[in-house]
């Protein structure tokens, strides 16, 4: 053959050569909402450094962190349309495709974090994976965060102090329930504009863990932080059912394997994070940390256990007895 041509030709095919093996290359764009120093952000990253270990040049994470790519409520849509792979939104988000995460959503319905490990590891909670499996996607894994505190621009100890203020709630009916019940008012927004919320006081209040409320500055914005402790947040790990199930047997089984690793350091630095948070929030004293009697924790418990029969159709009364089990 003329060299005129061979030189081309060998151009040509070392270019489809490299775009096929690129090819082989899968890509899993892992998209959160929260900062990296949290224990969601600390998992991303860990996920993406083991499969860059035990899987180099077969499969790559990407990580975008802090909403740069997608809010909770868009990122579920990006993840059914194949634009990411995987992300791990707080079980309250999925009202649109179940009512089941409701019961995550209870007041007061989960003692502590072991009591929550208990339900999520047991028969209920491995069943409630895949309640979205119809709508497309596989719940992987659960990932902790920790008990959510209530902070507001007035010190709130019983439930009347809450009575007309407006609280900002993720997207979830139970949750705003919880508030309509102390006579507050539910806003349902983003995360990423919780801060800007409570800064221009288009909220007075929010409920979130330690951990959020350092990293993202809440405690900046607010006066007072009451340790409620009376609710929880805990995210799915969760990914498109069609690209999971495409993917060839023995890589799939090595990200489960790295899942269930990446899942205990996880656990572990919730329960870190939310004392070394909460004490760096303390010491800064820009809000006021507030610690609630048992006798004003019971106004609480009391005023929000209406919550838990108006949803326990849908939930399902024995997802809610298994939880309530898990506090022995
Ligand atoms: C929130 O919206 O408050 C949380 O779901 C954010 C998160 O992912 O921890």
């Amino acid at each position: 053959m003329n060299r005129k041509f061979i030189v081309p030709l060998l151009l040509i095919l070392g270019l489809s050569l490299s775009v096929s093996a690129q090819a082989k290359e899968i890509l899993i764009k892992f998209s959160h909402v929260v900062s990296a120093d949290t224990p969601k952000g600390k998992g991303a990253e860990l996920f993406k450094k083991l499969v860059s270990e035990r899987l180099k040049g077969k499969v790559k994470v990407e990580v975008f962190p802090n909403s740069q790519l997608y809010n909770d409520k868009a990122v579920l849509k990006a993840l059914a349309l194949g634009d990411v792979q995987m992300a791990a939104p707080s079980l309250s988000k999925f009202g649109k495709y179940t009512k089941k995460y409701g019961v995550f959503d209870l007041p007061f319905l989960f003692k502590d974090t072991k009591s929550l490990a208990c339900f999520t590891g047991g028969d209920t909670g491995s069943k409630l994976l895949t309640a979205i499996e119809d709508k497309g996607f596989t719940g992987l894994a659960y990932w902790l965060n920790g008990m959510k505190q209530l902070s507001a621009n007035k010190p709130l100890k019983t439930p009347a102090d809450a009575k007309g203020l407006k609280f900002r709630i993720m997207s979830s009916d139970v949750l705003a329930a919880q508030f309509e019940a102390v006579d507050a008012n539910p806003q349902k927004m983003s995360f990423s504009e919780v801060y800007n919320g409570l800064q221009t006081g288009v909220i007075d209040g929010q409920e979130n863990t330690w951990s959020n409320i350092y990293t993202k500055k809440f405690f900046e914005v607010q006066h007072t932080i009451s340790e409620s402790n009376h609710g929880v947040l805990e995210y799915l790990v969760v990914t498109n059912t069609k690209f999971w199930k495409g993917l060839p047997a023995d890589i799939r089984t090595e990200l489960e394997k790295i899942l269930k690793e990446v899942t205990l350091k996880v656990t572990a630095w919730a329960l870190e994070k939310a004392d070394a948070d909460k004490a760096k929030i303390t010491k800064a004293g820009k809000a006021a940390v507030i610690s609630l009697s048992e006798a004003q924790l019971d106004k609480w418990r009391q005023a929000m256990a209406p919550v838990w029969t108006k949803f326990e159709g849908e939930i399902g009364k024995d997802s809610i007895a298994a939880a309530v089990a898990c506090n022995k």
